[in-house]
Parts: structure tokens; sequence; C-alpha cells
């Protein structure tokens, strides 16, 4: 089967360092543990309130870390101007709230076709290659088809936070999703709420082909380091490749 990439998203290393200014803990510095602890990639999401990852942890992670950068945002010419002048390897947009504390839903592609298009369109006439973050349904997959995304990440958060049928049921709109993306010619990419608990469901979906994991990574270095959490990660994911369940 495929390999499975993993993105590491260094975005909690910067809210432990904002939580008293300063600059340690550096998320850069977490990029370059991850890339030597097998990840694949370096997601970072630049929030319009900078409320964790600043302007120049964005310079510096494409700078520093070898990694293939994916630059989380918002569809706003604020972001977009700083995609251009970055050129990370991949944008993945993003919808945000200023109030929430996360990023709690998908991008409604359906309804906001028209605005995104010319997005996707200059990130991809930049070279970058974009996703778009979505709920598993079907109507946002063909949305994003016709947004001319060639990426679409799935948000697991809602079969993350579920348990017995109905996680069972929501993976199965993930399976479904994927499916559909692969039978669309979209690369399939998920994340949100992936834990070494969940991920193996996940993780056996063929037409996925990339897992974006960052709050349970840095919660769980506090206790076994980041090198252990990511290759732990890394363990179950190729297991989950390989029919095996870790
Ligand atoms: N993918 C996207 C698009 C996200 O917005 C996030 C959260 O920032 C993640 C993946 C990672 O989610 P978590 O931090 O829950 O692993």
């Amino acid at each position: 089967m495929n390999k499975l990439r993993l993105g590491i998203n260094v975005d909690h290393v910067a809210t432990v360092r904002n939580a008293r200014g300063g600059e340690h803990p550096d998320p850069v510095r977490a990029a370059l543990a991850a890339a030597r602890a097998g990840a694949d990639g370096i997601t970072a999401h630049l929030r319009e309130d900078r409320r964790h990852i600043r302007d120049d942890d964005i310079y510096r992670l494409k700078q520093e870390c070898a990694l293939p950068l994916n630059l989380e945002m918002a569809a706003t010419d604020e972001m977009l101007a700083i995609a251009l002048k970055v050129k990370p390897h991949a944008s993945c947009i993003v919808p945000e709230r200023r109030a929430e504390l996360t990023t709690e839903g998908g991008l409604d592609v359906v309804k906001g076709l028209t605005t995104l298009k010319p997005y996707i369109a200059t990130l991809s006439a930049a070279g970058i290659r974009v996703s778009l973050f979505i709920d598993p349904e079907p109507a946002q997959i063909e949305a994003a088809k016709q947004a001319g995304a060639p990426v679409v990440e799935l948000h697991t958060g809602a079969y993350c936070h579920a348990s017995g049928d109905a996680q069972a049921q929501e993976l199965r709109r993930i399976i479904r999703a994927a499916e559909a993306a692969g039978a669309l010619g979209i690369e399939c990419h998920a994340g949100h709420g992936l834990s070494f608990a969940n991920v193996i469901p996940v993780a056996s979906i063929p037409s996925i082909v990339e897992l974006n994991i960052g709050h349970f990574l840095m919660g769980e270095a506090l206790f076994i380091g980041l090198p252990a959490a990511i290759r732990e990660m890394r363990m179950r994911m190729d297991s989950a490749r390989q029919g095996g369940n870790a």
C-alpha cells in the first residue's frame, strides 16, 4: 500500500512560548526535531489574531527546516500576500472564527465557491499546492473539485470526539469521503484530534495519503518527549498501512 505521510503541526509549541512571551520553546526547533524523528512535513497555522504562530515563525520554518512546509491559512488577502511571499510547499485553506479555540469545522466550499476560486488559482499559479480543509461530505468534495483544488484535508474532529456506534458512523463518513475524493482525482489528507488511540482506523484508509497531527503529539511530548511521540505515531501509522493494528 502507498506510504502515509505524517505532517507535524507545531502551533502549540508556539502556544506554550506565547504564554510567557520570549522565544522558548521555539516551534522551529520542534520542526527540526520532528524532521529527525521521521516526520514528512511541517504544518503551521498563521491565524489572523497570531495567537500562536507568528509571521517570523513562518519565514524561519521555511528557511531553516528542510521539510515541506504546509501553511494553514484563512482565505483572506492578508494571508494570500504572506503565502505568496513565503512560497510554502503547500497551503491548506481553513475556516477561521475569532472566538473558536481551534478549527471547529471544515470550510463550506459549496457556499464559498466563488470566493475561494481566485485564492486557489492564485496560490496554484505561484506553485503552491492548495488543499481545502473540509468536513467529510460528498457535496464539499464535489465543490472542491469545481473550485480547482488538487487536495482536500478531511476534518477528523467529529470522528475523534465520538465513541462507540457514533464513532463507527463518523469513520464510515470519512471512508466514503476519501473514496469520493479518489474517484475525482483529488489527493486526500486528514487531520484534527488524531491520537495514538484513534489513528489506526484512519491510517488504514488507502486513499488517504497524509495525516496532519499536532495537539496530541505536543501533549504527549511532555511525558515521553517529542521524538518518541512522533516515532510512536509513525509506527502506528505504518503498521495500520501494513494491515496490522499496533
Ligand atoms: N489539520 C488542520 C487543517 C488543522 O487546522 C489542524 C489543527 O490546527 C490539524 C490538522 C491538527 O489538529 P490537531 O492539533 O488536533 O492534531
